[in-house]
């Protein structure tokens, strides 16, 4: 039997501009996937895809046990903490030696896969790791972890970041010379918050005008604009949408003493808070 977990993920900035080659930074989050593996001639049917692919691929087979603190479909890299964590436990459980690399990337091959070609690497990536990951094009690059107080809104409105992500591509057909100013200074403003990465006022605002950018992509949605209002008023540094938009989760930057009024004021509107901060780990052999 072995048991592996893997944590979730925020876009702490540059979602959607770094499908055009702008970077983003990515954060692993505490809240985790718990994952057992236990060898087994016929083990019952599992009705996750990724896990399914997890052992076709690897061509072992064995029962799992799955144990979430991650919300799914709410845009923190479930499925990639499902995958990762699965693919560990396999390795260790029928000692097929794989390294982290080899980890993140079956886990982003059985990710595409599932998710019929429109994965990205990011979520693979970052929970393989943990920290704060740069992503530039194809390359990512982990920065200094810093200690953020982050509270996440889940807004639990149903979204489909290939819907996003097509939204955002339609757009940019339409009107190029709003959406391309528009992706660079989503650009700027990444490239700024990179250098404020220990400075958390200035990085709050830089979190602020992501939000505005990403609203002026057509990505945002009232209740996400909502719980970052009330966030701000109840003394968050900054705070965004994270990930696709059009529902799913936005986050907060909090100073310490505040972060249980900015999830009080986000469970007020009705969605769930989470308190949270970085995870630096990534997968984790419990
Ligand atoms: O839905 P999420 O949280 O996995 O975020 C998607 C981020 C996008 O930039 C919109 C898409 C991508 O592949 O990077």
């Amino acid at each position: 039997m072995a048991t592996w977990s893997a944590p979730g993920k925020v876009f702490l900035f540059g979602e959607h501009a770094v499908v055009y080659g702008k970077p983003g930074v990515a954060m692993a989050i505490k809240p985790r996937v718990t994952v057992t593996v236990r060898k087994h001639r016929n083990p019952p049917r599992v009705r996750s895809p990724y896990i399914e692919e997890c052992f076709r691929s690897t061509g072992v087979k064995g029962s799992v046990y799955i144990r979430s603190q991650i919300p799914s479909s709410s845009g923190l890299g479930s499925s990639a903490a499902v995958t990762t964590a699965t693919l560990a436990a396999i390795s260790d459980e029928f000692d097929l030696g794989f390294s982290r690399d080899e980890i993140a990337r079956r886990a982003f091959a059985i990710e595409k896969k599932a998710q019929r070609g429109r994965a990205s690497p990011t979520d693979t990536y970052v929970t393989t790791f943990g920290g704060i990951v740069l992503i530039t094009g194809d390359s990512k690059r982990r920065l200094p972890p810093q200690n953020l107080h982050l509270v996440i809104g889940n807004s639990q409105i149903s979204h489909s970041t290939a819907k996003m992500v097509e939204h955002v591509a339609k757009e940019r057909q339409h009107n190029p010379d709003i959406v391309d100013p528009i992706m660079d200074a989503i650009g700027a403003v990444t490239t700024q918050a990179i250098k404020s990465m220990n400075k958390p006022q200035q990085l709050g605002k830089c979190m602020d005008i992501n939000h505005a950018l990403l609203d002026a992509l057509g990505v945002g949605h009232p209740v996400l604009s909502k719980l970052v209002l009330s966030s701000r008023a109840a003394g968050a540094f900054g705070a965004k949408l994270t990930g696709a938009g059009g529902g799913g989760c936005m986050v907060a930057l909090c100073p310490k003493h505040a972060k249980s009024r900015v999830a009080g004021a986000i469970d007020a509107m009705g969605a769930r808070s989470i308190i949270t901060t970085i995870d630096t780990k990534g997968i984790r052999k419990e």
